[in-house]
């Protein structure tokens, strides 16, 4: 997945590039700075010891030594003293150094630690924010794996309000949903009385059962009459048929529809060159977000998949919560996934 989170110790990953929260001395320290140094080995400080430093904001590379990586990039963050020293400005320069560096490097994925938000006291959120808008800047025309690691649950927060409107939005659901399942012997009476929902208007090719005495006859559905094209008529649009449609539909290039849904290339061209492709729901739900459409319209995409969104799934209700606020930014939308410990939106 092009930008992911993960709550992980970043020594335990498997990526071509890992980021150190280094000083400007790149001899070793705490935090991960510490963590990493360990995990590598003395050879790691005995090549930092070449470097001759390192300025903040900078980036600077070495190997991976035991950890499983083929690169360490080493950079400095700032130390954060109330926001009116450029502080941002060098966080920045931290994430985008570090990715020119990894691309230099033949590098095909990248894990970052929240950089400076540690003993350097940057603020979390915005820490996340600068983390997020560098990744999502550099992936606008390149092609990589960028990972932002969450050490512990409390270095990650969305903004309160958010998180409570979320939170409301998933309780009145279940309560409706409580509701509704004590309403329902009543509903069952209903469909007793013969109101069961109007049947749809639309010609169907499937023949209702014939008369009691006749019905063991007719076993299967279809009836006599359907013709060939009858059957064919049947089969919807597949997923990768509608997804393509509705790219075409809203004048988007296919760049801009994977690239908004958090997909990389080499998936996207599978969806497109395979008719019956099955997504994952994430990333069926993904191409929803990335091509802002509604409630209605998102179930519609999901069914070619297979999928249904439902009233009862926390992930399902985060999606719904964020399609009915008009909320369409999957950044945004996977860091309230991951705070309520759910699948993020694309590939997987
Ligand atoms: N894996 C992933 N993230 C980690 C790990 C780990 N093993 N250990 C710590 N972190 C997280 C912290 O929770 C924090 O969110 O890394 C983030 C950065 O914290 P620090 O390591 O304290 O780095 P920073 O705030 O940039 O301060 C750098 O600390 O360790 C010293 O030598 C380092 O002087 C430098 C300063």
């Amino acid at each position: 997945m092009p930008f992911s989170l993960v709550r992980a110790d970043i020594t335990k990953l498997t990526v071509d590039a890992i980021v150190n929260a280094a000083n400007t001395s790149l001899l070793g320290g705490g935090g991960v700075d510490g963590a990493i140094h360990r995990a590598a080995g003395a050879e790691l400080l005995e090549e930092c010891r070449l470097l001759g430093g390192c300025e903040t904001g900078q980036a600077k590379a070495t190997k991976g030594y035991r950890l499983n990586c083929k690169h360490i990039i080493h950079t400095v963050g700032p130390i954060w003293h109330g926001g009116e020293n450029g502080e941002r400005e060098q966080l920045q320069s931290c994430y985008r150094n570090s990715l020119v560096l990894a691309e230099s490097l033949g590098c095909t994925s990248i894990a970052f630690p929240l950089i400076s938000a540690g003993v350097y006291g940057y603020p979390k959120a915005e820490a996340i924010a600068i983390a997020e808008d560098e990744a999502r800047k550099f992936l606008e025309d390149h092609d990589m794996d960028i990972t932002l690691v969450i050490f512990d649950k409390d270095s990650f927060e969305i903004s309160a309000q958010r998180y409570e409107d979320i939170r409301q939005y998933i309780d009145d659901a279940y309560a409706k949903l409580r509701d509704d399942s004590d309403r329902r012997p009543l509903m069952g009476a209903a469909v007793m009385n013969d109101e069961a929902p109007a049947k749809s208007k639309k010609k169907s090719i499937f023949s209702r059962r014939k008369s009691p005495e006749a019905a063991g006859s007719v076993p299967c559905e279809i009836a006599e009459e359907a013709s060939a094209e009858d059957y064919f008529s049947m089969r919807d649009e597949s997923f990768s048929q509608s997804l393509l449609r509705l790219i075409d539909e809203r004048g988007m290039t296919d760049v801009e529809a994977y690239k908004r849904a958090n997909i990389d290339r080499k998936l996207f061209s599978k969806i497109r060159s395979d008719v019956h492709y099955k997504p994952k729901k994430q990333t069926a739900v993904a191409f929803a977000v990335a091509l802002k459409l509604n409630i209605r319209e998102t179930e519609e995409l999901l069914s070619k998949a297979g999928y249904a969104l439902s009233n009862s799934l926390d992930f399902d209700l985060i999606i719904r919560y964020h399609i009915a606020h008009g909320i369409y930014d999957i950044f945004e939308i996977n860091e309230a996934l991951f705070k309520f410990d759910q699948t993020l939106l694309g590939q997987n």
